[in-house]
């Protein structure tokens, strides 16, 4: 049995009449006549008539939910409703049972949680095909734009000897034997003799190595994965996630907001055009959810709302210093519901500030910019009040930081001091103080966090369930 066709082909073209082959999973099999098969290429399943008197007992009884099937037969006119064409089997091969005792994949509702306990098999649910389905056109999406602006994707490196945001969060790389590490004379660590010839580690992001690629070839981005140790177990946070970072040439902060700004509604509507019926399925079944819940916890929008209104809507830009003032004066900060009360100018703002401020005050996704630099990285460009820097974080609605980006510090003596008051080691970093000796020019870059971006198109509230195998603290059995 050669020559498959793919069920989404199938749907599209129709070729009524035809004889055709089909090859994927059973979704179930009603009254030992109907099967449901699903072979991954779309949300809608096939469904596939049986005749008992075409095929034999033993295959009839080994067609359960899982198993992997062939099937061979007419494309014709459903008989019955809810679906518009279905096939007349005339042979059906079992490449692979699955046995219905133990399959832990039952045709009803199971949670996510339990998922993920699973993750191996969470593919083979309506809700993950279509989660990974909507990743992948994402993901094409963002190369789509980025190639259609004229930027070059730029592989960086995942094993890196600097921590390019400076806050240590970092995993180790090393081949040495850990029961038996080499020393130097004073006690410590000989790194010498690892494999690098110096301390490795997995890259925070790519934002570093980006720059000179910038600074040479005008504009370009990386789209790779990049790996922090913070021990945060949040519905926002992975020890391994994918960021997508552009860097352009000069390009100021305002520029950079811009070019932000377009790809968010750019990944949105393309994924609105070409995932319509993956994400009606997750919309419907969030409103489903929301219909549950107490009516002052439910969503003022449904899934897809929410995603044409970020399309439709220019994005608020206000400055750190305003939201402080707008927190400040909030209801939630005057009645000490905030864990964190906001009380001065300087203060670091939590996600609860954030979704405050997206979610209850301007309702649309805000750009805040010009941030205090204690709270910023050493690469930040300073602004001439000496105070703030021109960092920029893009915040979306149920997420919080989608984005965080800046112009960058072009001037090297200002940069070598930034990086004096946060102790960040000049030597590691030579080669990036190298573009600002020579023909050093004003940048800005932002970055992604891809996972989060799914988060928001899919509606998903854990960023676990967006990503195929998630890293967390204490996870990395599959
Ligand atoms: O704000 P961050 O730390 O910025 C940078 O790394 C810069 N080098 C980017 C640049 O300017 N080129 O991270 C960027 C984005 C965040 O806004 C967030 O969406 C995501 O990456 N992110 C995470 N996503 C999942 N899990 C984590 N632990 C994340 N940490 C950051
Ligand atoms: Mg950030």
């Amino acid at each position: 049995m050669k020559k498959r066709t793919r069920i989404n082909v199938l749907l599209a073209e129709q070729p009524i009449g035809e004889t055709v082959v089909v090859k994927g999973w059973v979704k179930s099999f009603r009254n030992n006549q109907f099967i449901s098969l699903n072979d991954g290429s779309c949300f809608d399943s096939l469904q596939i008539v049986v005749d008992r008197d075409d095929v034999e007992e033993k295959i009839l009884k080994q067609i359960t939910p899982g198993a992997a099937l062939g099937v061979k037969g007419k494309l014709i006119e459903s008989r019955g409703k809810g679906q518009s064409v279905e096939i007349d089997a005339e042979d059906v091969i079992v490449y692979g049972p699955a046995n219905p005792e133990t399959y832990p994949l039952q045709p009803k509702k199971h949670s996510k949680e339990f998922l993920r306990e699973i993750a191996h098999l969470r593919f083979r649910t309506n809700t993950f095909g279509a989660i990974f389905r909507i990743r992948h056109a994402i993901s094409y999406a963002i190369h789509q734009f980025f190639n259609e602006q004229k930027f070059y994707y730029l592989h960086t490196p995942i094993i890196t000897a600097s921590d390019a945001e400076g806050a240590g969060e970092m995993f180790r790389v090393t081949t040495l034997d850990l029961d038996n590490t080499p020393k130097t004379e004073d006690g410590k660590i000989d790194f010498k003799k690892d494999f690098f010839e110096r301390e490795t580690h997995l890259t925070v992001s790519g934002q570093l190595e980006a720059e000179l690629g910038a600074l040479a070839l005008g504009q370009v981005y990386t789209f790779g994965p990049t790996f922090r140790a913070e021990n945060s177990n949040t519905s926002r946070h992975l020890a391994e996630f994918w960021m997508v970072e552009p860097e352009v040439a000069f390009a100021d902060l305002e520029e950079n907001m811009d070019l932000a700004e377009k790809m968010l509604k750019y990944i949105i509507t393309y994924t609105l055009v070409n995932c319509s019926q993956d994400l009606q399925f997750l919309n419907d079944q969030l409103e489903k959810e929301e219909s549950q819940k107490p009516k002052n916890e439910r969503s003022a929008m449904s899934l897809l709302d929410r995603l044409q209104f970020c399309v439709d809507y220019d994005f608020a830009r206000i400055t750190y210093t305003e939201a402080i003032d707008i927190l400040k004066k909030s209801k939630p900060n005057k009645k000490k519901k905030f864990n964190y009360i906001i009380e001065e100018w300087g203060a670091d703002l939590q996600s609860e500030h954030e979704r405050y401020l997206v979610e209850k005050h301007f309702k649309k996704p805000v750009i805040l910019y010009d941030y205090p630099k204690n709270i910023k990285a050493f690469y930040m460009k300073v602004n001439e009040d000496g105070k703030t820097v021109r960092a920029m974080d893009i915040l979306f609605p149920g997420i919080g930081e989608i984005i965080g980006g800046s112009q960058r510090e072009e001037n090297i003596d200002i940069l070598l001091d930034r990086m004096k008051e946060m102790n960040i080691p000049e030597e590691e970093l030579y080669w990036y103080l190298d573009i600002r000796k020579y023909g050093s020019c004003p940048h800005s870059g932002y970055g992604l966090g891809f996972e989060r971006m799914v988060q928001f198109v899919t509606g998903m509230g854990n960023i676990r369930d967006v990503i195929p195998f998630p890293r967390t603290p204490g996870n990395a059995a599959f």
